[in-house]
């Protein structure tokens, strides 16, 4: 907590993902489309194909433009993104790879230059020379990727690092070769797919046709190389993270579920349209192609970057920059004495620091429509139960006392009515209200944590009991603070559940 906290208006999460995404579109593709040019370009001298080589000369001009300045801005532009984000982790990620680092920009230096080298060598330089150039610029580009693959595995998976703090143990980490065969894949698949984007646009029908057969190869071997990595990679993954994360993150890992669909449209494509009726071969169809392979590979990267939560370094920082093996110091003496610059408001830090990383008040995965119409003291329940929740969330790593100046800064910028008057509702309806806010954040009827057995078939008056003793029910459950028309509904409701089994 060495930093001030970048408190705008934005959820970092999608700020984040906005152009990271964008950036390991544009960085794999600057890996396959490098050696799609050095092979492509010996083999079209080999053969003397000179209007193969005219393609790759424009083809190189797109991609050296692309590549390089988008990259870089971007790759840039992820630096500054998460230095603000999370400094800590950004902080941790330095010291603990520095001389990766090192390395790794070092090799993008050389991949910049040979870039422009070959971009500018098609007419200068020997053909000898200019191929050797391209192989430069993979051989490089590679390498960047075999580095920066290193320390992104090892955020998932640091393994025996967690116990050596050794630099090779993290870097050489248990998804560190499933993920660089995979990430390799990507890069000829993404190779293939924007060279037949390229492609598409050729004037001379079978200069074309031939081109797009040749570039639907590159599809289809990256493909070849990405599926079978996909499933090495998860399974490299120890179960327990893949188990919390099958129970807990339904939406990413449904969305990656469905994306191997999209994946074998992609491979259907590829054959009908780039081997059978090469001919026909049309710009629609590249960018439909584009798109699927974009949308599965994006899919993987949510769902590798939604396994790893609560934590952006597994078993070692939560997102919120609490660090686990401190998790009994912040305990003991507070959250706050750990927070370096504070603004004089306590709640206002403590809440930025403990949940304001993942949550906005009203923006993205907003805070307030699930506290509308609660007091102060659920909400501080809450916050001292966040592992209890649907969801997957780091404990509150403070005292009692901060949960509290946590509930009231939060109790301020929500809507302070009651609910019955905020929804208009009243009995049993009323009652379903109150349940979605004060329980089904915790407890879903046929779902997360179901308490249907316990609670439906109670008498009205055992109801009573139990919300008198909700706060003894479980460590992180909170009492139950509604007033009495919320409570009178909550137990008309469940009550009225009761009666037809469960069905609503
Ligand atoms: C590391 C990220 C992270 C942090 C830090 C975090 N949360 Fe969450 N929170 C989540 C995620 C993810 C969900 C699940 C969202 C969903 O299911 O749509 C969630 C869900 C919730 C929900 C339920 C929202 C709903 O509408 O059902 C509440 C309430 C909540 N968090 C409160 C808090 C509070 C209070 C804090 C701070 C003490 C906090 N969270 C800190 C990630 C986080
Ligand atoms: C912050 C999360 C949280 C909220 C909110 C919450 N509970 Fe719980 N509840 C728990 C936990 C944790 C336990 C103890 C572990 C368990 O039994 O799953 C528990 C236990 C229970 C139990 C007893 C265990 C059993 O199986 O019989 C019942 C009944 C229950 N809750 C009902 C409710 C009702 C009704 C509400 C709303 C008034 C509610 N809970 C709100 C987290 C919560």
């Amino acid at each position: 907590m060495n930093y001030p906290f970048w408190d705008t208006a934005t959820g970092y999460g999608l700020l984040m993902a906005g152009i990271a995404v964008f950036h390991v579109f544009i960085s794999h593709f600057a890996i396959g489309g490098g050696l799609y040019l050095v092979v492509a370009e010996t083999f079209a001298r080999r053969t003397r194909d000179s209007a193969r080589l005219a393609y790759l000369k424009g083809l190189s001009k797109f991609f050296v433009l692309t590549t390089l300045v988008l990259g870089a801005v971007t790759g840039v532009g992820i630096w500054f993104i998460i230095g603000l984000l999370n400094p800590a982790a950004t902080e941790m990620l330095i010291h603990n790879f520095v001389w990766g680092w090192a390395t790794e920009w070092t090799f993008f230096v050389v991949e910049i230059a040979a870039a422009l080298i070959y971009l500018y060598g098609w007419d200068r330089m020997a053909a000898k020379d200019h191929q050797i150039v391209g192989w430069i610029y993979f051989g490089a580009a590679w390498m960047s990727l075999f580095i920066i693959n290193g320390i992104l595995s090892f955020m998932l998976t640091p393994g025996t690092w967690l116990a050596t703090g050794n630099f090779w143990d993290g870097f050489f980490n248990p998804t560190f070769l499933s993920s660089l065969v995979l990430r390799t894949g990507v890069s000829i698949l993404l190779a293939g797919l924007f060279s037949l984007l390229v492609a598409a646009r050729l004037k001379d029908p079978s200069a074309r046709a031939a081109t797009v057969r040749y570039n639907t190869i590159w599809g289809l071997v990256g493909l070849a190389v990405m599926a079978p990595s996909l499933l090495w990679f998860w399974n490299a993954i120890p179960d327990s993270i893949t188990q919390g994360a099958v129970d807990t993150m339904r939406l990413p890992l449904q969305a990656y579920e469905y994306s191997w669909w999209l994946a074998g449209v992609l491979a259907a494509l590829l054959i009908v349209f780039g081997l059978l009726f090469s001919r026909r071969f049309s710009i629609i169809v590249a960018a439909v192609m584009m798109a699927l392979g974009l949308v599965w590979f994006g899919s993987f990267e949510w769902m590798r970057e939604s396994i790893r939560k609560p934590f952006v370094v597994y078993d070692y920082m939560y997102g919120n920059a609490t660090e686990l093996a401190l998790a009994d110091t912040y305990r003991d003496t507070g959250l706050l004495t750990h927070i370096e610059f504070r603004t004089g408001d306590d709640g206002a830090d403590l809440f930025r620091h403990a949940c304001r990383s993942c949550h906005t008040i009203d923006g993205y995965q907003p805070l307030k429509p699930a506290f509308d119409g609660t007091d102060p003291e659920y909400i501080a329940g809450i916050v001292l139960g966040t592992v209890a929740l649907r969801g997957n969330m780091p404990p509150f790593l403070g005292t009692e006392e901060e949960a509290a100046l946590i509930g009231d800064h939060i109790y301020g910028l929500i809507d302070q009515r009651h609910l019955a008057e905020i929804t208009g509702a009243e009995g049993a309806e009323l009652g379903k209200r109150v349940y979605d806010v004060r329980c089904g954040r915790c407890h879903v009827f046929g779902g997360y944590s179901d308490k249907a057995e316990s609670i439906l078939g109670m008498e009205a008056a055992d109801l009573e009991d139990l919300l008198d003793m909700a706060g003894d029910l479980g460590e992180e459950m909170p009492a139950f603070t509604g007033d009495d028309v919320e409570r009178a509904a909550l137990i008309a409701y469940l009550t009225s559940l009761a009666t037809d089994g469960g069905q609503n």
